[in-house]
């Protein structure tokens, strides 16, 4: 294994951060929901169950939410995904719940995920069916749902993309963002338009979240692919609204540790929604250790709430980094590679200021490096894995 040598102090370059956040102004028609002020946590069906979903799989996620200690690290939202609905609407227009898989109902659902201390998540689409086309689409219902919703006491809406029969997406999404506000209490909007017209550039206006990329599947190049697509949208997250670039498959066995080790510290920088995406009933003591690592998480709802990015790249050796609060900095030593190469970021290119001097934290070994480091950090990397540190100004 070769050294990433990487000069640490260049992250504190003032100039560099700008070019992230730049003051651009949000006028958000949601910002009364309150919600999305860090980056939302908790689980969806999707990437494990499908279509394979009931009620029961749903409280038995809320329970294990809890006894598996998640809850205590901050995830809070139970996400129903497609395929919860009858695939018609009621004599009056109304969503109705499976029969068959949901007999409870939504209400008394909501009612027992409220009791464990949990939000509970609802899944539509703007479009005239959901993409498994066995349920309705809201395009042309967003009033009517977005209160069908409200009154079973939702939290949180998917609002997916499929069906849409080529209408404009910046007319389909802001009509539920409305729908929703009117609705009467304050529903989490995650769009999932899939990055088709660049919604970083205009969901902050009406959503809390908005997918920058397709759908993730559980292998390595898609990990990588998602998290490069997603970073070139870092300058329009920020407290309220996020980049989406999927939620997580850790755990849903495709990938090594190591990988779901990387694809969870990467998505915790990058300020990506935190949506576990295996079966937490049956998680392995190695997925609820990557899970439940509540430094990295941390990084991930830190309330100063920059997306951190790539900053730094040598073949398939990488550096991201991000700003935290209180003067401190992120920091990710990524090795994407089977190669031989090294990478070296040099700080007087980047304009250091040669005396600063930091301690820093191994987020994943849980501990501090044994000295104060000027000017680099260098540390090993094994293919496909990540350091993740946290680097906080030292005050001598
Ligand atoms: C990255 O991983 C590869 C494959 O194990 C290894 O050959 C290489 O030395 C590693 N690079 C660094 C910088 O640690
Ligand atoms: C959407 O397009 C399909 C295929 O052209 C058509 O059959 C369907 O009626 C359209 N739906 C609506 C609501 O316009
Ligand atoms: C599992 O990983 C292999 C190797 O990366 C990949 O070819 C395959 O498509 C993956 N399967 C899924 C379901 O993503």
């Amino acid at each position: 294994m070769k050294m990433v040598s990487v000069f640490l102090v260049a992250l504190f370059l003032i100039g560099f951060w700008d070019q992230t956040n730049g003051g651009r102004p949000i006028h958000r028609h949601l910002s009364s929901n309150g919600l999305g002020k860090t980056p939302q946590m908790g689980w969806n069906s999707w990437n494990h169950f499908g279509c394979n979903i009931d009620e029961n799989i749903i409280r038995g996620t809320a329970d294990a939410m809890v006894s598996t200690g998640l809850s205590k690290v901050g995830y809070e939202y139970v996400n129903i995904d497609d395929c919860w609905g009858e695939l018609n609407r009621d004599a009056q227009g109304n969503l109705v719940a499976k029969a068959s898989t949901f007999p409870s109902g939504m209400k008394a659902l909501v009612d027992y995920v409220h009791s464990k201390g949990l939000k509970l998540g609802i899944y539509s689409d703007a479009g005239y069916y959901t993409c498994s086309k066995t349920m309705p689409g809201s395009l042309g219902y967003e009033e009517q749902d977005a209160k069908t919703f409200a009154s079973w006491g939702i939290d949180y809406l998917k609002y997916d993309n499929c069906f849409n029969n080529g209408t404009n997406p910046q007319e389909r999404y802001p009509k539920m963002s409305e729908a929703l506000s009117n609705a009467g209490c304050p529903i989490f909007y995650s769009m999932c338009e899939w990055g088709d017209q660049n919604p970083a550039t205009w969901g902050p206006k009406i959503a809390n979240s908005w997918r920058t990329t397709g759908d993730i599947q559980d292998n390595w190049d898609s990990i990588t692919s998602r998290a490069d697509q997603n970073d070139q949208w870092a300058a329009y997250a920020g407290p309220g609204g996020w980049n989406d670039p999927d939620m997580l498959e850790v755990g849903n066995g495709n990938m090594s540790t190591v990988e779901y080790r990387s694809h969870f510290s990467i998505w915790a920088l990058m300020k990506a929604p935190l949506l576990i995406g295996c079966d937490i009933r049956s998680a392995t003591s190695e997925t609820l250790e990557i899970l439940s690592n509540s430094e990295v998480i941390n990084v991930n709802q830190d309330p100063l709430g920059v997306q951190g990015k790539k900053v730094s790249q040598q073949g398939d050796l990488e550096v991201w980094a991000g700003p935290l609060s209180n003067n401190r900095v992120a920091v990710i030593l990524w090795n994407r590679s089977t190669s031989q190469d090294a990478i070296t970021a040099n700080w007087g290119a980047i304009g250091l200021p040669s005396d600063a001097i930091v301690q820093a934290r191994d987020l994943w070994a849980h501990s501090y490096l044994p000295s104060d480091l000027q000017g680099s950090l260098t540390s090993t990397v094994d293919s496909h894995d990540v350091k993740m540190y946290i680097l906080t100004l030292s005050s001598g």
